[in-house]
C-alpha cells in the first residue's frame, strides 16, 4: 500500500474552495432553522392544543426520518410538482426544515429547564407573562439553548456531507470528482476528511469559549 498525495495536489486548492459551498448552506440552513425553531418551540410551549400538537407532529416527522431522504425528496421529487429548485435550495431547504425540528426541540427543552420556582415567584409578584419571558425566563434557558445550538452548528456541519449525493460541489463532492480525475480514492478522502476535521475542532473550540462566557456570566 502507498499513497501519491502529489497527484492530488493539483486538486488541493480546488477541494479546499468547498469549504466555503459546506460553511455558506450549513450558515444559512441554521439560520433559516433557528428562525422556523423558534416559532415551533413557541408552538410547544403554547397554551393551545392545536399549536401543540402540529410542532409535535412536524418535529417527529423529520427527526423520525432519514435526512437524506427529506433531502432527495426536496430535490428530486419536487418537480413532479412543477417546483424545480436548484441543488442549493435544496440543501438549504431539507437542511433548514430538518434543523427546526431539532432546535424546536433545544428550545423547548433549555426553557422548560429553568426552574420552575423562577415562575411561581414572578406570577407571586403580579409579573405579566410577556416580561417575565422576556426578562426573567429566557435569560436563564439562554444559558441552556447556546451550547446546544452551536452544537447543532457542529452536527449540521458535518451532516452537510450527504448533500453531495445531489451534486452540491460541496467539500464531499470535490474529493469525488478529484477520485473520477485522479483515480485516487483514499487520498482525497483523507484530504477533505481532515478539513472536516479542521472545521469541527475550530467551532468546538468556539464553542468552548461561549459556554466558559455564559458560566461567567452566572
Ligand atoms: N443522520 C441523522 C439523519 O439522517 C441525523 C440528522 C441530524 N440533523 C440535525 N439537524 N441535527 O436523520
Amino acid at each position: 500500500m502507498s499513497f501519491d498525495f502529489s497527484r492530488i495536489q493539483p486538486f488541493m486548492p480546488f477541494m479546499l474552495e468547498g469549504v466555503w459551498v459546506t460553511l455558506q448552506f450549513v450558515s444559512v440552513s441554521l439560520l433559516f432553522g433557528l428562525v422556523l425553531g423558534i416559532v415551533l418551540a413557541i408552538f410547544k410551549i403554547s397554551k393551545y392544543r392545536l399549536f401543540r400538537w402540529f410542532a409535535d407532529f412536524y418535529t417527529s416527522i423529520f427527526r423520525g426520518t432519514p435526512l437524506i431522504l427529506q433531502l432527495l425528496m426536496i430535490y428530486l421529487a419536487l418537480p413532479q410538482f412543477g417546483v424545480d429548485i436548484s441543488q442549493f435550495q435544496a440543501a438549504f431547504l431539507a437542511f433548514g426544515l430538518n434543523s427546526a425540528a431539532y432546535v424546536s426541540e433545544i428550545i423547548r427543552a433549555g426553557i422548560q429547564a429553568v426552574d420552575k420556582g423562577q415562575r411561581e415567584a414572578a406570577e407571586a409578584l403580579g409579573i405579566p407573562y410577556r416580561p417575565m419571558m422576556l426578562r426573567i425566563i429566557l435569560p436563564q434557558a439562554m444559558r441552556n439553548i447556546l451550547p446546544a445550538l452551536f452544537n447543532e452548528f457542529i452536527n449540521l456541519t458535518k451532516e452537510s456531507a450527504i448533500v453531495s449525493v445531489i451534486g452540491v460541489t460541496d467539500l464531499m463532492r470535490r474529493a469525488q470528482i478529484t477520485s473520477a480525475e485522479t483515480y485516487l480514492y483514499l487520498e482525497p478522502l483523507l484530504f477533505v476528511g481532515l478539513i472536516y476535521y479542521v472545521l469541527v475542532m475550530g467551532l468546538t473550540v468556539i464553542g468552548r469559549l461561549l459556554e466558559r462566557r455564559l458560566k461567567r456570566s452566572d
